[in-house]
């Protein structure tokens, strides 16, 4: 980071985030699990825009910053690596055809622009209206804004849809997530792929092995913290996060949520949604110093 860099970070941390004593903080970084449960209650729409909204300036400004596999890997090595899966992919199902793609949601371009760059058609579509601005500026892909339960796409106008970095499963009544699903065989013609990644080990969720408490250095001492508890009630990872400047009360983020499928309930799920053909592909990302070291990334391929 440059030397303006944490100022610049503290300030896209104002939306989003507040500053919280670091007693209160560290009380809620160990206490109890059902206590921490009751704490982190995240709202019905924390993934929507808002004043006290998780996406925005501030997530940016963490995932810009968060490291890979190792501390030296930048967003855009993460980006380059990710978007060469997807390209694998679709070399695999679509042999010589170069498929139509729908990047939902896209957040910022990262994954639609460097598509787009490779050769591909591609548009993104997102809820966050800053995100968009982002992406479009970028000039490579198109971009239309959109609630993934419902898109503004004809049917079966699109050969391959990617869903990038744990973009599903925010919703706090499953029948949401049904419907995005839902939507997502609608806009693929018959034969079109999904392909739904994420770098959330649900295996280990699951089983209650995934890291519960994450600590990641964000460069120039500045630390982001993360507690994800597993809560079986609600069918998913109930999750606070704290950005701690040294010598500074921590600011913490709204509380979110990650549902977790089990591969059975992924296969139900995907068949009521009218997908042909579920496969999932695990992935290990075992470098030394990532943040969950020995972690399985996953994605999910749903054929139309
Ligand atoms: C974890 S980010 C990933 C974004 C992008 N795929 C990437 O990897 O950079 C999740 C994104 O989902 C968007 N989002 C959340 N709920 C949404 C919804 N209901 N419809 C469309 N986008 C949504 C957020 O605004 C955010 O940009």
């Amino acid at each position: 980071m440059t030397s303006g860099a944490p100022i610049r970070l503290k300030k896209a941390l104002g939306q989003g985030f507040r500053r919280v004593p670091a007693q209160a903080a560290q009380h809620l970084w160990t206490c109890p699990e059902a206590e921490f449960a009751a704490a982190a209650q995240p709202r019905d729409t924390w993934w929507d825009a808002g004043p006290d909204a998780y996406f925005g300036q501030a997530y940016r400004a963490i995932a810009e910053r968060f490291p890979g596999q190792d501390a030296a890997t930048t967003e855009q090595d993460r980006t380059r690596r990710e978007v060469d899966r997807i390209c694998a992919v679709a070399r695999e199902h679509f042999g010589a055809l170069t498929p139509r793609i729908l990047d939902i949601p896209c957040g910022y371009g990262r994954h639609a622009e460097e598509l787009a760059r490779r050769g591909f058609d591609v548009v993104g579509m997102e809820l966050q209206e800053g995100y968009l601005r982002a992406a479009k500026a970028g000039g490579a892909a198109l971009y239309a804004a959109a609630d993934m339960r419902r898109l503004p796409v004809a049917t079966g106008a699109f050969d391959l849809l990617v869903n990038m970095w744990n973009s599903l499963g925010y919703f706090l009544d499953e029948r949401d997530e049904v419907a995005t699903l839902e939507e997502f065989r609608r806009v693929l013609r018959p034969g079109g792929l999904a392909l739904v990644h994420g770098d959330l080990d649900r295996r280990a969720a699951l089983e209650g092995r995934w890291v519960q408490h994450m600590k990641v250095p964000l460069g120039d001492d500045v630390l982001f913290l993360v507690r994800q508890v597993f809560v079986a009630e609600r069918g998913g990872l109930v999750c606070l996060s704290w950005v701690a400047f040294p010598g500074e009360e921590p600011l913490q983020s709204p509380a979110f949520f990650l549902r977790v499928w089990d591969d059975a309930a992924w296969e139900r799920h995907a068949r009521s949604a009218g997908f042909a053909a579920v496969r999932i592909e695990r992935m290990r990302a075992d470098a030394p110093g990532a943040p969950a070291a020995g972690r399985e990334e996953s994605v999910v391929l749903l054929t139309a």
